[in-house]
């Protein structure tokens, strides 16, 4: 069934001015619907099947925006913050209007990926502690790394005085008095890798995530940089169970 909203709402949820400069730019005829001058700003379109265009511009419309960034260290993983920089201002203005929200979070001094997202249910559904989704971290740990951590991670370890970690699958690249390692986990408790290492006498010096679920951090892109998902990437997403 189609779903009309208003022009004027869903010309300035996409950041096209305030309902007031919507009437305005009706009022001059700038604004197309299917080839067709609409004058009034409260005449109901569908935005999903219509093209709408303003002036000479075609309007991209989207309900919801999926976003991948390497989240550099020194950002929050916030909308707001009254200190520090979020993940949130290193956006491009554009996004402003979507509202978007980073899906989980990365402590501050951790690297990689994180998803920003206007689509709550798509969010829910990946945080939800019920649904097990993978993540999986490099990191770099100051301390020998051994078979042992493996076989305890696999068990489980202690991370509260009553919480066990679930089975977790330790892959150790490098092990030396600084070690390096990637470490898939299924669930999401706070500063939870960190805290893993922790239980083993060991100490998280450096860390990035590279997965989450289906989805994998572009490598292409730098730190601070992002892109938007694509079609392949949110249909995963989505289909992940
Ligand atoms: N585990 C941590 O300790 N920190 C993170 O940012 C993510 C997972």
């Amino acid at each position: 069934m189609a779903k009309t909203q208003r022009i004027d709402k869903v010309l300035s949820n996409l950041g096209y001015g305030s309902r007031k400069d919507i009437r305005k730019v009706c009022k001059d005829g700038l604004v197309k619907v299917d080839g067709k001058v609409i004058k009034s700003s409260s005449v109901h379109i569908d935005p999903e099947s219509s093209e709408i265009i303003i002036g000479n511009e075609v309007v991209d419309y989207r309900e919801f925006v999926y976003i991948m960034l390497n989240k550099p260290q020194g950002v929050v993983s916030a909308t707001e913050d009254n200190r520090d920089e979020t993940v949130v201002d290193l956006l491009d203005e554009k996004y402003v209007p979507f509202e978007v929200f980073p899906v989980g979070r990365l402590d501050k001094d951790t690297e990689g990926l994180l998803l920003l997202t206007n689509d709550g249910k798509l969010a829910h559904n990946l945080l939800s502690p019920k649904k097990h989704v993978s993540k999986t971290y490099y990191a770099k740990v100051d301390g020998i790394v051994t078979e042992e951590d493996i076989e305890k991670f696999k068990e489980g370890v202690y991370i509260e005085e009553d919480y066990k970690t679930l089975p977790a699958n330790l892959k150790i690249l490098k092990s030396d008095e600084i070690s390096e390692i990637e470490l898939t986990i299924h669930e999401g408790k706070f500063h939870q890798v960190k805290r893993m290492f922790k239980a083993v006498d060991k100490t998280v010096i450096y860390l990035k995530r590279l997965s989450m679920g289906p989805l994998k951090l572009d490598n292409r892109l730098d730190l601070g940089e992002y892109r938007e998902l694509n079609e392949d990437e949110l249909n995963k997403l989505r289909d992940h169970k």
